[in-house]
């Protein structure tokens, strides 16, 4: 099998070269784009992460395309539906990091319940504790919209902070509730009434700007979001609305709309083409020059242990597929 790798580091690469013997295999530290997909056209096989958008044009130029793998949970880059059509197997790696996931979500949230965010940049010669007053999460009400595998595992959590826990979801699981100790309710009910909402729904057409301004006035006042999901399940606008009207005190943010654009404006900037592009860098530099938002460069799935997990699974992803019994589909 020809497998074209992309957004790969070195030791990724080392790493693969190793578990797939045997497999033609090429490695490129960018992502797929327009731009180098002509270098793989004969390939069979690609696996990518989240930031190579794989679209029509891009399969169309890849005729003996039959496995995508991408390195990732979500896969809203990938156009699946053409993929369908076109016999092309869509795999991804559905669980390698709930916990990684979650225990991010809550270094976003303690950031801000403990201040940790301003305490960083001052705290070499500055002993003052001016400003720097948190608030207990035991006794605080979470709301989890999402209780999938990463949403569970926040909950659970939750709990060992001593927290009220909601949780609103599309499937419900009675005996899991029970067990662990948390209320389902409607998203309308949530937003009312927790002290700290988290985002862990995949994104998607019924997912986009779950989030907007009608939503925000649900919100009780003073509260604080945290998204670990995917950008555009919020309304940028309407976020930077709610934190300046102080229906949110602060937000903890691993994922904003448009943040691959951020990531390349210095390409964008001069395009008069880009009107739209350019409004979500200003609407995305406006939200992470705010005091009350802490920003991680989407890295809540970025630990060791959890990036050995996904290219093992990627790895045993190709092999199943090549054997003739692919797993982890789409
Ligand atoms: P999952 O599939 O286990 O859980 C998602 C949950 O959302 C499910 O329980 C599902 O029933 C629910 N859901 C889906 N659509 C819904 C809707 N329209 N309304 C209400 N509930 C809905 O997924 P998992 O593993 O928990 O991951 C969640 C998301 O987290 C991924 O799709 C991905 O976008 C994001 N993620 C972000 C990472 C990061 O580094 N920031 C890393 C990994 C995942």
């Amino acid at each position: 099998m020809r497998v074209a790798f992309f957004e790969v580091k070195d030791w990724e690469e080392e790493y693969l070269k190793k578990r797939l013997n045997g497999h033609l295999l090429k490695f490129f530290n960018e992502k797929l784009s327009l731009e180098n997909v002509q270098q793989i056209k004969n390939f069979d096989s690609v696996s990518v992460f989240i930031y190579s958008k794989i679209d029509e044009r891009i399969i169309r130029i890849i005729p003996n395309l039959k496995l995508i793998t991408t390195r990732s949970t979500g896969f809203d880059h990938i156009d699946v539906e053409t993929c369908k059509k076109q016999g092309i197997t869509v795999c991804n790696v559905p669980s390698y990091g709930e916990n990684t996931v979650a225990e991010h979500t809550f270094a976003l949230i303690l950031s801000i319940s403990r201040r940790l965010c301003m305490t960083c940049p001052r705290f070499q010669h500055d002993f003052s504790i001016e400003g720097l007053m948190g608030f207990d999460l035991k006794g605080k009400t979470i709301g989890v919209i999402g209780a999938g595998q990463i949403g569970l595992h926040v909950i659970k959590i939750a709990k060992g902070f001593g927290m009220n826990v909601l949780a609103y979801d599309a499937r419900q699981n009675k005996l899991l509730s029970d067990v662990i100790g948390f209320e389902y309710t409607s998203l309308e009910d949530l937003l009312s009434r927790s002290d700290i909402i988290t985002l862990h729904v995949p994104y998607n057409k019924y997912t986009h700007h779950l989030l907007d301004k009608d939503k925000f006035k649900l919100v009780k006042e003073g509260a604080i979001l945290i998204n670990t999901a995917r950008g555009s399940i919020v309304d940028t606008e309407a976020l930077i609305e709610a934190l300046d009207k102080k229906i949110l005190s602060g937000a903890g943010l691993d994922v904003i709309e448009g943040e691959e654009l951020i990531k390349e404006e210095k390409q964008l900037l001069y395009d008069p083409k880009n009107l739209e592009v350019l409004a979500n860098i200003v609407k995305g530099h406006i939200l992470l020059s705010k005091d009350n938002v802490v920003f991680t460069p989407h890295i809540a799935f970025y630990s060791k242990e959890a990036l050995e997990r996904i290219l093992e699974t990627t790895v045993q992803n190709i092999g199943a597929f090549v054997s003739g019994k692919p797993q982890n589909t789409i």
